[in-house]
């Protein structure tokens, strides 16, 4: 049965409603876990508070902002978990970003900048809060991150996310040979397109979204509460002996030759 009660889970990455994080995360409350929040803190104060209402029903005991590119930030939202919980079992990486116009246009057009924040915020963040929860997994843990096709294959638009894809699926690969064995797993859920915040900054994603309803073997695409049950079976016992893996909840879009 899949019951992750008793187990401490940190999820990043909720930003309204229709976040993946969100799916995710009423998943795992749902399985019994305990629930800690983080959100990026914006100067007014507003996305805090918008989360905050939001999260509530599921009564997070730990809620605070964590800027992924903020090392003081992470500190001390891995400072509180230690001192609130002691120990961690479950992380739920779930976010991504890059500059609108990198998402559409010519690739060749991407800019400096543009690549290492990308990069920095979509990638290197993964590999961040692993090294930040690795001392506080004690009894083993499971970590969850999300990316899409666009890593593996050539997407119109997605451009410059498809780059921090790449990395992101291989430092999935690298960190789960690292800290396996601390039994600590390190997997990916590759989504089908879900219309979001930062899925409707990548260019012509509604047509994605219809392409698969006309093409995927289950003819649709996914929602967040079907990646959020694949998370927790990830975070449970039942996936036991799963490390370093891309699962694909795409409507099975993935498989098709000539799509
Ligand atoms: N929506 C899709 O079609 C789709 C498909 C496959 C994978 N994904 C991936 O799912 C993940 C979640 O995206 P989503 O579609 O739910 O959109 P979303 O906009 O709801 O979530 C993105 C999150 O990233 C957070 N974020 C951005 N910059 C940050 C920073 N510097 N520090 C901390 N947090 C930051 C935002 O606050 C937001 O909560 C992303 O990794 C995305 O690439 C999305």
């Amino acid at each position: 049965m899949l019951d992750l009660t008793g187990k401490n889970a940190l999820v990043t990455g909720i930003a309204n409603n229709r976040s993946i994080a969100w799916g995710i995360a009423q998943q795992l409350h749902k399985a019994g876990a305990t629930i800690g929040v983080t959100y990026l803190p914006d100067d007014k104060g507003r996305f805090e508070k918008k989360v905050a209402e939001l999260v509530e029903p599921l009564q997070p005991s730990i809620f605070v902002p964590c800027n992924v590119q903020d090392d003081a930030q992470i500190q001390t939202a891995f400072e509180t978990i230690q001192a609130k919980w002691g120990r961690l079992d479950i992380l739920i990486h779930c976010l991504a970003f890059a500059n609108k116009e990198d998402l559409s246009g010519n690739f060749v057009d991407t800019s400096r900048q543009g690549f290492t924040t990308a990069l920095d915020v979509s990638t290197y963040s993964l590999v961040k809060l692993c090294g930040a929860a690795k001392p506080l997994m004690t009894e083993g843990g499971s970590v969850v991150t999300l990316t899409y096709l666009g890593g593996v294959r050539v997407i119109p638009n997605y451009n410059l996310m498809g780059i921090a894809k790449a990395g992101l699926e291989m430092s999935v690969r690298y960190l789960a040979a690292e800290l396996g064995p601390q039994n600590i797993r390190v997997n990916a859920i590759s989504a089908g397109p879900i219309r979001t915040l930062a899925s409707s900054a990548v260019g012509g994603i509604l047509d994605m979204i219809h392409h698969l309803e006309e093409v995927a073997p289950l003819r649709r695409t996914v929602t967040q509460t079907e990646v959020g049950n694949t998370a927790a079976f990830l975070c449970s016992d039942l996936s036991s002996g799963i490390t370093g893996q891309i699962i694909y909840v795409d409507a099975g879009y993935e498989i098709l030759g000539m799509a």
